[in-house]
């Protein structure tokens, strides 16, 4: 049967380290110039309905140096943009490619694609979640602080698809993740309880000082996500209190350090000083989004 990763939770703990494993395998073969191409003869599809550099690039890049091709799609471009339905598309795409990311912005788009679609597909973000970025984040993590169990996230700032993406993490590794937003903007409820009662350590306050006590790990986005720019103004009043200063890096765990999946808006939810500073490990992020995909795409292919 055809696998699919949609949200974190359709991994298993042990998946999740198997895919680390195999990101951290890449890296060190790409570092060392040596090729591995199992994917000759196989295409990914990208279909974005929202701009990107890192993920399109990286699975872009990815797919390349494994040995495969990849058709980028853009839905304007398609019949999708005419009224062809979703489900017409997966299953016509389905005949041409070997596997598919797509990002979206409802996220029922994927789940009916998916659910059409006979090749495995990828969620590469809509407005729920973003899990290749958190899967990533685990590679970073691991190479800056040695191991994640039983760190303390701090995810500062909007409970938006990158933050519920943490909650999921949070139910499936030992670590603990506290979120600290404006009334109004926590991650989603029922993703949070659903976290929670698989076992995840998730805590929701509304103090961004309170988050980061004892903290290993300090996380921001952006406070406007893409679709959100008619909420402009009033969100970044509601966010100003949320902003990581080094101020606020002061009062994390010695030896904390600062993560932004980026893009970065600087001077909004980060300051320069942090995101140029030595606790950030943004640039390793966006490198390991490149190796963790890799991984992904081979582990749903059936390669690893
Ligand atoms: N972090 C991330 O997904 O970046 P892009 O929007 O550039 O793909
Ligand atoms: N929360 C951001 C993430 C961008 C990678 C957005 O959805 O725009």
């Amino acid at each position: 049967m055809k696998r699919d990763l949609l949200c974190i939770l359709d991994l298993s703990g042990d998946e999740i380290l198997h895919l680390l494993e195999w990101a951290v395998k890449l890296k060190d073969l790409q570092r060392r110039g040596i090729p591995h191409r199992p994917l000759v003869g196989k295409t990914l599809g990208l279909l974005l309905e929202k701009p990107s550099t890192r993920t399109r690039v990286s699975f872009q890049a990815g797919m390349y140096q494994l040995g495969g091709e990849v058709i980028f799609m853009s839905p304007s471009e398609l019949q999708i943009g005419r009224g062809e339905t979703i489900a017409d598309t997966a299953r016509v795409l389905s005949r041409y490619l070997d596997i598919i990311a797509l990002r979206t912005y409802s996220h029922k788009t994927i789940e009916e694609f998916a659910s059409h679609a006979s090749i495995p597909v990828i969620n590469a973000l809509s407005d729920l979640y973003h899990p290749c970025q958190i899967l990533a984040d685990l590679v970073t993590i691991k190479e800056s602080l040695g191991d994640w169990k039983g760190i303390k996230v701090a995810f500062i700032g909007d409970g938006n698809n990158v933050a519920a993406s943490w909650a999921n993490l949070a139910a499936r590794l030992e670590m603990e993740v506290w979120f600290a937003t404006p009334p109004g903007y926590e991650p989603p409820h029922d993703v949070v309880e659903r976290a929670q009662k698989e076992g995840a350590r998730i805590r929701v306050v509304h103090e961004a000082f309170q988050a980061v006590e004892g903290a290993q790990v300090v996380y921001t986005d952006v406070w406007v996500s893409m679709g959100q720019d008619g909420e402009r103004e009033e969100r970044l009043r509601a966010f100003a209190p949320f902003r990581v200063t080094p101020q606020l890096m002061e009062k994390a765990n010695p030896g904390a350090i600062f993560m932004h999946c980026l893009p970065a808006h600087r001077g909004e939810e980060v300051t320069d000083e942090v995101i140029d500073g030595p606790a950030s490990v943004v640039w390793d992020q966006a490198e390991n989004r490149l190796h963790l995909q890799k991984a992904l795409v081979l582990m749903l292919l059936e390669q690893i």
